[in-house]
């Protein structure tokens, strides 16, 4: 399976800070934020990554991320020249896609838990249909909703309802099967002018070829698109960092978790990172792997 992160919008909810420079390369605590979404597709064992981004800023991101041979993934790259929505990385991305399945991973979303791979490797050999997580906030509004009947059985999903039928907000990320640029294309506009990615969903939904995922309350899934919000994740990745002693959100680690490098490329990354508490938690993490 092949996955895009979207890196682009005009992240106005955080300027002046985005005025001069992309959201998703500001520091969420000691990494840029889309390391973040990076890490969690890596960690469904994805490693062809299509980055799409602003005309203005896709060079800053070729120049974070290079090839990605440094972590045995191959980035490509693509420009949204507006943010005309979310389910829009299909069809900027349909050729790249080439007519298999994708993910998808917004690039200011953090999502952090015990059994993650678990459940992110089932969802990506899902053979069929789609997969979305689903997770319990205070303020659904602000998300696409996606409600339940008595059974469990997802019923409805609407984009930022006015009274939310539940407090099950859709996490940005997605799993779909390789209709999935085929239904990007057939759906329209909202009143917003955007391509929501929960029309595209509510097209799995009636096809019942969505499968939702709830999140338990031991995960954590945080967005950064406000300064309260940036700020409370940065705090987030500090306080389980400097607790456990592991780190969150380094695609190194993932890298060299799930095979893609070696102990050897792993050690290298650890140098390139010099004296920061990054670079000695890597290469601990390299040494203490080595025979
Ligand atoms: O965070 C999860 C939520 O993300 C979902 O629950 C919603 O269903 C989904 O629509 C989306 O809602 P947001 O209001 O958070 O979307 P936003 O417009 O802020 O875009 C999310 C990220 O994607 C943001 O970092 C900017 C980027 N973006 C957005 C649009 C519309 C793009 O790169 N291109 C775009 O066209």
């Amino acid at each position: 399976m092949k996955g895009i992160i979207l890196a682009g919008g005009s992240g106005t909810r955080l300027h002046p800070m985005t005025l001069a420079a992309s959201k998703q390369l500001l520091p969420v605590y000691d990494k840029p934020m889309i390391y973040y979404p990076l890490s969690t597709l890596m960690l469904a064992g994805i490693r062809d990554i299509l980055v799409i981004s602003t005309p203005e800023d896709l060079p800053q991101f070729r120049r974070l991320l290079g090839s990605g041979e440094r972590l045995g993934v191959r980035f490509a790259y693509a420009e949204q020249p507006r943010p005309d929505g979310l389910a829009q990385a299909f069809l900027i991305g349909r050729d790249w896609i080439e007519g298999g399945p994708c993910a998808l991973a917004l690039g200011d979303n953090l999502i952090h838990a015990d059994h993650l791979s678990t459940l992110l490797r089932a969802a990506s050999h899902r053979p069929q249909g789609a997969t979305v997580f689903a997770y319990q906030v205070r303020d659904p509004e602000r998300y696409g909703v996606v409600s339940f009947d008595k059974t469990g059985r997802a019923v409805e999903i609407v984009e930022k309802p006015a009274a939310p039928q539940s407090n099950w907000a859709v996490v940005g990320l997605y799993f779909y099967d390789s209709q999935v640029s085929d239904i990007a294309a057939s759906i329209r506009p909202s009143a917003r002018g955007e391509l929501e990615i929960t029309d595209l969903n509510r097209v799995y939904l009636q096809q019942a070829a969505l499968h939702v995922e709830r999140l338990s309350r031991g995960c954590a899934w945080l967005d950064a698109g406000t300064p309260d919000s940036l700020l409370q994740a940065a705090t987030f990745v500090q306080t389980i960092q400097s607790r456990t002693g592991m780190l969150v959100g380094s695609p190194e680690e993932v890298a060299f978790r799930m095979g893609f490098i070696d102990g050897d490329a792993l050690r290298e990354q650890a140098r390139q990172l010099g004296k920061t508490d990054l670079g000695r938690a890597l290469m601990e993490l390299a040494e203490s792997a080595a025979p």
